[in-house]
């Protein structure tokens, strides 16, 4: 009685060691070694294993062994025949010697018989075979009774439970892979489309060639200048890249006239914003505020912009970005009425329209971004590719840039307003 007592804590003693590890342990592999371990000890079995059920490859593969030779196959192979014997019999133990009926067991025979495997448990759980735990002799040589037989169970339940949660989390961690590299799919397919867009608009000038790809790449500047993350630093790229969007609807003659146009077409063209937003609006983008970008990018903080004569605070911040750019390709590109002016010029042309035109941080953001990339503390070339490096004389434009950013403080509010 005494004895039975004493084999009863202990049991309970090792299923709930065997819980703890199923529910706690990070690693998998170590859980179930540790788990046969507890297995094999509560009840001093000589040897056994667990393997792991690959529904793919029908075949159970040893994930921990105790005292089962190299020689012992580590995969073995169920049939059907074995996969439905195995599910109608449940989490339930298996006599090898009185099993032989099925394929599994004339196959292995010889390897079982050798090292005295006397039972095997399918780990069935929630109807699905996750495993096998295939267990030796006793060490007192005795046979294994009902109760014994029913602490393998319960102790091969939370083994399997630990077997299927794994599975579970495998699933799931490939379901995530998957959805991600869809989405990475997706969001390339946007750019791409953007940027086909933006080709698409910039072939209609012919004039400003490559205007809305240079605005994305400058509104990407400005962005990163400004610490956004990369979701945000491609927002602006993509706002840059679709802001002349409703150009695609305004005469090429008005968008080519070889001469400075009348009221009349400066009114169609005006409409461009607007249009440009009811195109972009309907679409599901993935970054926020494209197609405001596209209606406020000639708004300016003084409120003498268009289509809405909006003031700073009104303005949405992407707009203010992409206005910047805007205006400085525009400046920075040869008309057929007038070619382009010396960088420093335009330097401080940005400068002296701070708070006016422009929103003076960005001002000050988009000034600091050149001056690195000129001073070499930025390695990459992204103004010279687009304006040429004969055109930024960093001799003259060095200075010229750092007293724009010694006259202008960074942290300038944006609602500065000069009406003058
Ligand atoms: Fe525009």
């Amino acid at each position: 009685m005494v004895q039975n007592q004493q084999k009863l804590i202990h049991t309970f003693g090792a299923l709930a060691e065997l819980g703890h590890e199923v529910a706690h342990k990070q690693n998998f592999q170590e859980m179930i070694r540790t788990s046969l371990h507890l297995l094999l000890g509560s009840l001093a079995i000589m040897r056994g294993g667990v393997a792991r059920y690959s529904r793919f490859g029908h075949e159970l593969n040893m994930l921990a062994v105790r005292g089962l030779d190299e020689d012992f196959p580590l995969s073995l192979s169920l049939c059907y025949e074995d996969e439905r014997q195995f599910l109608t019999n449940g989490l339930n133990v298996i006599e090898t010697s009185q099993a032989r009926v099925l394929p599994f067991f004339q196959v292995y025979d010889c390897s079982f018989e050798k090292k005295r495997v006397e039972l095997a448990v399918p780990l069935v759980i929630r109807d699905e075979i996750v495993g096998l735990i295939l267990l030796g002799e006793k060490a007192n040589g005795e046979p294994y009774t009902s109760d014994d037989k029913e602490i393998i169970c319960a102790m091969a339940r939370h083994i399997g439970v630990g077997i299927a949660q794994r599975n579970l989390m495998a699933e799931l961690e490939r379901r995530v892979e998957e959805n991600r590299r869809l989405y990475d799919d997706l969001r390339m397919t946007y750019k791409d489309t953007v940027k086909a867009f933006a080709t698409a608009i910039d072939c209609k000038d012919k004039y400003t060639e490559g205007h809305s790809v240079r605005v994305g790449k400058y509104s990407e500047i400005i962005a990163e200048e400004l610490g956004w993350d990369e979701d945000q630093i491609e927002g602006a790229a993509v706002a840059g890249y679709l802001h002349d969007v409703g150009k695609l609807t305004v005469e090429s003659k008005i968008i080519n006239a070889p001469y400075r146009i009348n009221a009349k077409e400066h009114a169609e063209l005006n409409k461009h914003p607007v249009i440009g937003y009811e195109i972009l609006s309907p679409i599901h983008h993935p970054y926020a505020d494209v197609p405001l970008a596209a209606k406020y990018h000639h708004e300016r903080l003084d409120g003498r912009g268009y289509p809405d004569g909006l003031y700073d605070k009104d303005i949405p911040y992407i707009a203010k970005i992409v206005a910047l750019a805007d205006s400085f390709d525009a400046m920075t590109s040869d008309r057929p009425y007038k070619r382009r002016r010396a960088a420093n010029e335009i330097v401080a042309d940005l400068q002296q329209n701070s708070g006016k035109q422009f929103a003076p941080e960005l001002v000050t953001a988009f000034c600091r971004a050149m001056l690195k990339e000129l001073t070499g503390e930025k390695k990459d070339k992204k103004f010279r590719r687009m304006l040429g490096k004969d055109y930024l004389q960093a001799e003259e434009i060095v200075p010229q840039l750092k007293s724009a950013l010694n006259g202008m403080s960074a942290t300038s509010s944006l609602t500065l307003v000069s009406l003058d």
